[in-house]
């Protein structure tokens, strides 16, 4: 019996189901401790097995000139070989599982090995995800997960499984439309980490110029431009209920924070409306002041 045959044999004890297939053969010498086969072909018809197959992994995974410690279901359970020498079985032999019992840095680890230097990926451990113990696996599903990116969950529902606080917000009246399709979280967060606080995507206003790029200036007269806080000191990113997205109701009510006094003038009540006169809030080129010209 090649070591290919045992690791297969073993490998439906472990699944617990059998199914009639010839294997092929093993295409590569085993590194220690791994078989080095590609077990795909063994696995009987339990969910994992019938899934693995439509991944993206399995056929990169299979490449014979991969080493053993980085092909087919080895890569990510780890070695195979003492499992297979004990007979299988569920948890037999030290097989790597991805129970949410083990850390997540631990359930992290043997994705980054291949995946670490992907771009996306750079800020993973600094990210406040992986600070948070959140891992790969809460996110992704290399088996039974959806499309080509294996995900848990597609869109919103990932997110949303874990962010009820942040569901609630996008079903105020004022909102992004995200629920609708029209713009995703994906657009101004990085789920995997970045350098920039709250995981967004680009350094503050930068994440809103993509979309929003006519509010960006430079201006000869800023103003948005002197808000150090940036587009949120103003703005509720998810949803509000108030008009344009405004943290406050009144819009007389956020520019009394910053600007306790005003002109004589404008204690009249026609004068509530700041924005009827100032309406170039977030800048002019023409007025200092923000006016109609
Ligand atoms: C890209 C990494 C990866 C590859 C390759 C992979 N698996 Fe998995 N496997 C996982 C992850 C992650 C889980 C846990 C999924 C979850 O959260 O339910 C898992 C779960 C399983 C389970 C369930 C384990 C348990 O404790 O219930 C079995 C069985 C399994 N895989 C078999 C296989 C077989 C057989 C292959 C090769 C045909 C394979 N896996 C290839 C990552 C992988
Ligand atoms: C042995 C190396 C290896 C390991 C281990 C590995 N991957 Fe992959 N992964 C690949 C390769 C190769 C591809 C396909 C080529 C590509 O698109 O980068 C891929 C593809 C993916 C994709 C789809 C990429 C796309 O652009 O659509 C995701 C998502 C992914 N892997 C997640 C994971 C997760 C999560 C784990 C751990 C449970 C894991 N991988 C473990 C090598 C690996
Ligand atoms: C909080 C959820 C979450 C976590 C944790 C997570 N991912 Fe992802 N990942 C996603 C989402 C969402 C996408 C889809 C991005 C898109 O469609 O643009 C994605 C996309 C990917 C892709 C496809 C290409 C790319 O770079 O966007 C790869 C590869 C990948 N993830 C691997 C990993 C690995 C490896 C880990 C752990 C080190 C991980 N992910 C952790 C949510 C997550
Ligand atoms: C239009 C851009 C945008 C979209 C779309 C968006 N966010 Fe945000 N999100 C932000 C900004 C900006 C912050 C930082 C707010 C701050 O610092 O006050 C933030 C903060 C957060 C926070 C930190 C806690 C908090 O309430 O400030 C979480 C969690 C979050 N977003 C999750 C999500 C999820 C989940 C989605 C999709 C359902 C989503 N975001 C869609 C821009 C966006
Ligand atoms: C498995 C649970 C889980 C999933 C799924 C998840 N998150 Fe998170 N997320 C967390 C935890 C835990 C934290 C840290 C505590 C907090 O801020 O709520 C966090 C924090 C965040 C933060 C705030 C970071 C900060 O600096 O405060 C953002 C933004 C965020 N997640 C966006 C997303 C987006 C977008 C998705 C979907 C692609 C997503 N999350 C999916 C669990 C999850
Ligand atoms: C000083 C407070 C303040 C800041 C900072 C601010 N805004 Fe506004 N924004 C407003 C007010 C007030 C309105 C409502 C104007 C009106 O009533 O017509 C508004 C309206 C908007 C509108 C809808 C109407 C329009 O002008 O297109 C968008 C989009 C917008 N802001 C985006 C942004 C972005 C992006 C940033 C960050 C670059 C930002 N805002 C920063 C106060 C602010
Ligand atoms: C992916 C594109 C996209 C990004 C990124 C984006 N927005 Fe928007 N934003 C939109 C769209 C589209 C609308 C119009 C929604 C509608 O039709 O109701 C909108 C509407 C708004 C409005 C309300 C306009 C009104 O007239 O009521 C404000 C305020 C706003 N965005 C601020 C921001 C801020 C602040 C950021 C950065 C945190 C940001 N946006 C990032 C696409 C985007
Ligand atoms: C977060 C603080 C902040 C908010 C909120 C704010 N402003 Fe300003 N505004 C400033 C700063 C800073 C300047 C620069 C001049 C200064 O130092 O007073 C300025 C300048 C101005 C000017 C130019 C004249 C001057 O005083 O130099 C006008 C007019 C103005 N703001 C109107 C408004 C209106 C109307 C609102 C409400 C829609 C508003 N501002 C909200 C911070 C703010
Ligand atoms: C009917 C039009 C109108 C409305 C409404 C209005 N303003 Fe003005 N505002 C002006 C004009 C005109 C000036 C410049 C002439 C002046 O000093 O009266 C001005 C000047 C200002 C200045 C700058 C003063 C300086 O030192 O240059 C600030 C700050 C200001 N307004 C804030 C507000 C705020 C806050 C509101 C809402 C509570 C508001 N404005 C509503 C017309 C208006």
């Amino acid at each position: 019996m090649t070591v290919a045959r045992v690791a297969a044999a073993v490998l439906l004890l472990w699944l617990g189901s059998a199914r009639a297939e010839e294997p092929p053969a093993a295409d590569a010498p085993p590194a220690s401790g791994y078989t080095g086969s590609d077990w795909r072909w063994a696995a009987g018809p339990t969910d994992q097995a019938d899934s693995y197959p439509k991944t993206p992994h399995a056929a990169a995974l299979s490449v014979a000139t991969r080493p053993a410690a980085q092909r087919g279901c080895e890569a990510c359970h780890g070695p195979g070989q003492a499992h297979s020498d004990a007979g299988g079985g569920k948890g037999v032999g030290g097989m790597r599982t991805f129970a949410k019992s083990v850390p997540a840095p631990q359930r992290s680890a043997p994705c980054l090995v291949c995946h670490a230097g992907d771009k996306s990926l750079h800020d993973f451990t600094s990210g406040e995800h992986a600070k948070s113990g959140v891992a790969c696996t809460d996110c992704h599903d290399p088996h039974k997960g959806v499309g080509e990116t294996m995900l848990v969950k597609s869109g919103t529902a990932l997110c949303y499984g874990c962010h009820l606080d942040i569901r609630a917000k996008f079903a105020m009246p004022e909102h992004h439309k995200v629920d609708e399709g029209v713009v995703s979280c994906l657009d101004c967060h990085q789920p995997h980490g970045t350098r920039n606080p709250r995981l967004l995507k680009a350094a503050n206003d930068r994440t809103c110029f993509r979309c929003h790029g006519d509010l960006e200036g430079p201006f000869v007269f800023e103003h948005t431009g002197n808000v150090t806080e940036g587009c949120q000191r103003c703005h509720e990113p998810h949803g509000s209920t108030g008009r344009h997205l405004l943290i406050r109701q009144q819009v007389a009510q956020l520019c009394y924070e910053c600007h306790a006094v005003t002109p004589t003038s404008h204690v009249q009540p026609s004068y509530r409306d700041c924005t009827r006169c100032h309406v170039s809030i977030h800048g002019s080129n023409t007025d200092p002041r923000f006016l109609e010209q």
